[in-house]
């Protein structure tokens, strides 16, 4: 791990086609709430004209309830066409012209985005809208009546349903071979914040060169008297096929290993009684699903993630894994949601919460087998940008490039809506790991900028340092996050330190090994980068060792930049 893709914007040709097949079926517009639901929506709508021709770009943001699908209308002032149109269904009739959601974007949470456009041709004068109405509500920028919310029933925890906050009313347990490490190498302020523990091999359930398994974490768990111990799921046959740095033991073909080698042994210790009253979170497989997002087709397509596609053995792991350890009830369980770097481009976020809604309906326990969701792990994303906003103009530029997100907190909150509207629990909760993602030191800025240009802008804006937000190994100019919160805001149960400040991404240069893990060039300071992250250069430290291996440099400029700073 950890590879970052983006993908802003669905190819086109991929769009046309989607939208000229739903042309074809009478679509329903379905929207969700009653008949008293809160209405309101913002659009902008700008235009590149040339002789007869123009692009349009629309935004839609949904100020009202949640909705499952829009359909968006206007009336053109002059005598503009529609042609081809992308990220909806268009019809024109006179001057009238509908827009109807397709499957991917149609959910939209409150105050959540998306963006649609097309082609157009006219002869005059190019006059913009000036009225849009969307679910048949006038958009006029303001959200409408609120309605009385429906109480979200409270959990009254301790029942073995897994329900409630598992971080919540007791303390995290503290891996003490990482806290030797780290109080061993300066960090004795931090040592004693509870990490996760990585069982990113079958000998790591029993421990790997004399070193604690399993069953010796438990105990000691027990020994501390902590509330919650966090543990890794991270063995998936054909492991993080979107680059080299965490490729693991297991072919591609081996899931039979996986489940009765890797999960029934982790699941049977999990389920010892002894354990029953320790909160085990789990965290399932980095990486896997989203490389299944992204990393399938189109100009970001990987030949080893589109093996894994085709197999069909990371669906298959991810679901065998949940059965057996949802089936405990004292083991949590949250899966990868990448990061908004990710997945937050609009059509990235719905395919994926569409990708995850489908494999957890396959479960035993279907999507009540999944306690939650964590995002940014092992990555550098902030959790809040606090002087970079999000609009018109600073989704332009090259850094935002037109995602709608730009930190953790809002990504997550807006795909836990995404998630719940495709069938997940009102009750699920979101992670942050803000292990790595502080980015304080000298290098951080203090406030707005008002550069005219906008790329020179948001430059200066943004907390977040790295060449490209596609940077994902040994980054520079990172610190510590957030220390381990529990509960930290609504829909969130935790900030945790999921990566183990200290531990490489990756090794720098080739470095033989018997893990399996390969040369990843996002890791060696000197590549100037690929299309999964706009060939830029690859922002990582240099001298680094093996993915998982301790990083001395690394560790001392985490402390450094620690935000907030470690006292
Ligand atoms: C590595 C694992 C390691 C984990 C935590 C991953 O990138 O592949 O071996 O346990 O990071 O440091």
């Amino acid at each position: 791990m950890k590879v970052n893709v983006h993908r802003p914007r669905a190819s086109r040709s991929v769009v046309t086609a989607l939208s000229a097949l739903l042309l074809g079926l009478v679509a329903t517009l379905i929207t969700i709430g009653s008949a008293h639901a809160a209405a309101g929506c913002k659009i902008t709508y700008s235009t590149n004209d040339w002789g007869g021709g123009f692009t349009a770009n629309l935004g839609i943001t949904n100020l009202g309830d949640p909705v499952t699908s829009w359909t968006l209308e206007w009336d053109f002032a002059g005598n503009q066409q529609v042609g081809q149109g992308w990220s909806g269904t268009f019809t024109q009739s006179s001057k009238h012209v509908t827009v109807k959601s397709l499957s991917y974007n149609g959910g939209l949470a409150t105050n959540a985005s998306t963006s649609l456009g097309f082609n157009g041709s006219y002869s005059g004068t190019n006059t913009a809208p000036t009225t849009f109405k969307l679910n048949g509500t006038t958009c006029d920028g303001t959200a409408g009546p609120t309605p009385t919310p429906t109480p979200t029933p409270t959990d009254p925890g301790g029942d073995g349903s897994h329900a409630g906050n598992p971080f919540a009313g007791g303390k995290g347990y503290v891996n003490p071979e990482w806290s030797a490490e780290a109080r061993g190498d300066g960090g004795t302020a931090v040592a004693n914040q509870p990490t996760a523990v990585w069982l990113d091999r079958i000998a790591a359930i029993n421990g790997v060169n004399g070193g604690m398994g399993l069953r010796a974490h438990l105990d000691a768990a027990l020994s501390q008297g902590a509330g919650y111990a966090q543990f890794v799921i991270y063995d998936l046959p054909g492991r993080d096929c979107a680059a080299l740095a965490s490729n693991g033991e297991l072919g591609a073909t081996d899931i039979g290993r996986y489940q009765s080698e890797y999960i029934d042994p982790i699941a049977s210790i999990m389920a010892d009684s002894k354990y029953a009253n320790l909160k085990i979170v789990t965290y399932i497989e980095p990486d896997s699903l989203p490389n299944l997002v992204t990393n399938v087709s189109g100009n970001t397509a990987i030949a080893a993630c589109q093996t894994m596609q085709q197999n069909g053995n990371y669906i298959k792991g991810v679901q065998y894994a949940l059965n057996k350890l949802h089936a405990i009830s004292n083991v949590y369980t949250y899966l990868d949601a990448a990061h908004h770097g990710w997945l937050g481009w609009d059509s990235n976020l719905g395919p994926a919460a569409q990708l995850f809604a489908t494999m957890a309906q396959g479960t035993t326990a279907g999507v009540n087998s999944v306690d939650g969701f964590v995002v940014n792990t092992a990555n550098y994303s902030p959790t809040t940008e606090p002087y970079l906003p999000v609009n018109d103009q600073t989704r332009q530029s090259k850094w935002v490039d037109w995602n709608y997100y730009v930190d953790e907190s809002s990504f997550g909150a807006a795909f836990r809506q995404k998630l719940i509207f495709d069938g997940f629990p009102s009750g699920i909760g979101m992670v942050i790991d803000t292990s790595r993602n502080g980015w304080g030191g000298s290098s951080r800025p203090t406030g707005p900028s008002t550069a005219s240009d906008i790329n020179t802008q948001v430059n200066a804006e943004r907390v977040d340092r790295r060449p490209h937000v596609g940077d994902w190994c040994n980054q520079s100019g990172a610190g510590l996050g957030a220390r381990p919160t529990a509960a930290p805001a609504s829909g969130f149960d935790a900030y945790a330190w999921v990566k183990p400040p200290g531990e490489s991404d990756g090794a720098s240069s080739a470095i033989p090994n018997d893990e399996g893990k390969g040369f990843d060039r996002m890791c060696d300071p000197t590549y100037g980068g690929n299309v999964l992250n706009g060939n830029n250069p690859s922002g990582a430290l240099a001298n680094a060792p093996l993915s998982g291996h301790w990083f001395s440099a690394q560790f001392h400029q985490l402390l450094q930049n620690a935000y907030p700073a470690v006292s």
